[in-house]
């Protein structure tokens, strides 16, 4: 396959220029001014529309037993979602359970992840350690897998305990592999869950004031004395809120190996969704919880300020209907999470560098270099340069949308965003030099993703 884009807008973490990019095979092969296309070329005219590199979601959830459900989406509805929506690769969140054997669960997601449209990769969770674990994880890094992931929520789950956390971490700093981490005080929220529901508050609202900002900032700060004493690189997933922050500001300045993700739900919904009527609110239950609105433009200026490195989405998606009513009469029952694989890019682009608040270089840092610098994708994926792959979203600036649960490819029965005004989509996406989407229809074929094997990097 031979593509040639012209003229268009090309946007890195770092530039900003106007020139023709030639993909051939599956890579980028000439970046330069009016090239000529090769006869068997099909041509892109890009002709006032952004060139970006693919997008990265590093934290989905897509397979994902989990609060006595499952998560709705499969690699078949979850990968056509993202690439319509200009992700062009995913982490996911691999989750055994505590009795579950870490490989036995890395292979099972590895097949569930078979029939994927576009790339991916995971996050291999620990949710048990101890000799036998060990010996499975470090067989998993050498099987590619460069990301731990650990809960600090969800006892009796996915939950480790503090000797577990200390170990993980010491193996990670031995095979340089980085730590994602879930950080909420599990004490504290299940302390607070009882509390609330004993004195009858089971209503959606009080989700926020059983895990407030003080339970994440005291699971962040704990992940960072951990950090300090065993010398692992930290990355804090889904960061809701400025007490959070200042934990892992304090780290940083401590010496601590610490990065920060948050996702799109915290910069563009907050508590009073939860708050909704007629349990409404349910559709908006994710942990951490969404915040009060003060936190929003502390997570607008942290992004900025590069203190926030990535723009995730935590995509977690439960049916309104048959799932997320499960807790309809408690709270804490409520299958967590918020679904936004498709429409990360696209808000972040609305509501971010549309009213000025990210620069375009900004938004394509935090929306796909760096996730690929700290997870052992760059500079195959993240940028564009000769030799990366070829995985480029043509981006039209010009676009007016809408978003609905009527026409999203993401296989839940509601849109957290509904009727939210979209300015600027995707307009052609590409996957290792294919045309996969072109203007909000997946083009391009199931099962042709590929799993992107990585080298730790974090010594
Ligand atoms: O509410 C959330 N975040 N659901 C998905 C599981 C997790 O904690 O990431
Ligand atoms: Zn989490
Ligand atoms: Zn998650």
């Amino acid at each position: 396959m031979t593509l040639l884009i012209k003229n268009g807008r090309i946007i890195t973490a770092a530039d900003d220029y106007v020139a023709d990019i030639l993909c051939e095979g599956e890579v980028i092969t000439q970046i330069a001014p009016h090239l000529d296309a090769p006869s068997d070329a099909e041509v892109v005219d890009a002709a006032g529309k952004y060139v970006f590199p693919g997008f990265i979601d590093p934290h989905v959830h897509i397979y994902l037993p989990f609060m006595g459900t499952y998560a709705k989406d499969t690699y078949d509805s979850a990968s056509r979602a993202a690439l319509v929506g200009g992700t062009t690769s995913l982490i996911e969140m691999c989750c055994p359970s505590r009795d579950e054997e870490p490989l036995e669960t890395f292979e099972l997601w590895k097949s569930k992840a078979a029939i994927s449209a576009c790339d991916y990769t995971f996050h291999m969770g620990v949710s048990r350690y101890d000799e036998s674990a060990e010996a499975q994880l470090r067989e998993i890094v050498n099987r590619g897998i460069s990301s731990f992931k650990i809960f600090m929520a969800y006892k009796g789950a996915f939950g480790v305990t503090d000797q577990e956390l200390f170990d993980t971490l010491t193996l990670a700093k031995e095979l340089g592999v980085i730590v994602t981490a879930h950080c909420e005080n599990e004490t504290l929220v299940a302390a607070l869950q009882e509390k609330l529901i004993s004195e009858g508050k089971t209503d959606t609202e009080w989700h926020e004031r059983s895990r407030p900002p003080r339970v994440e900032a005291e699971g962040v700060h704990h992940l960072m004395t951990f950090a300090e004493m065993t010398g692992a690189h930290v990355y804090c997933v889904h960061t809701s809120c400025r007490d959070a922050l200042e934990a892992v500001q304090a780290a940083q300045l401590r010496g601590v190996n610490a990065w920060v993700e948050t996702v799109i739900p915290y910069l563009t919904l907050d508590s009073s969704c939860a708050e909704l009527p007629d349990f409404e609110g349910a559709k908006y239950v994710m942990s951490p919880p969404l915040r009060d609105p003060i936190h929003r433009p502390v997570l607008w200026a942290s992004l900025r300020s590069r203190l926030i490195s990535t723009v995730a989405t935590d995509h977690a998606p439960f049916d309104f209907a048959g799932q997320k009513d499960m807790g309809k009469d408690d709270f804490t029952k409520i299958p967590n999470g918020i679904p936004s694989i498709e429409d990360r890019v696209n808000l972040l682009y609305t509501h971010g560098v549309c009213p000025g608040q990210l620069d375009l270089n900004t938004f394509v840092d935090a929306a796909s270099t760096q996730a690929a610098k700290l997870f052992g994708l760059y500079p195959r994926k993240g940028t564009i340069q000769v030799g990366s792959d070829a995985d480029l979203v043509i981006y039209d600036p010009e676009y007016r949308g809408q978003i609905s649960a009527k026409t999203q490819l993401m296989d839940v029965d509601y849109s957290a965003y509904e009727g939210w005004e979209i300015t600027g989509r995707p307009s052609v996406v590409t996957v290792r030099g294919e045309v996969q989407a072109r203007d909000g229809e997946f083009v391009g074929e199931l099962g042709r993703g590929q799993f992107l094997s990585r080298e730790p990097t974090h010594f």
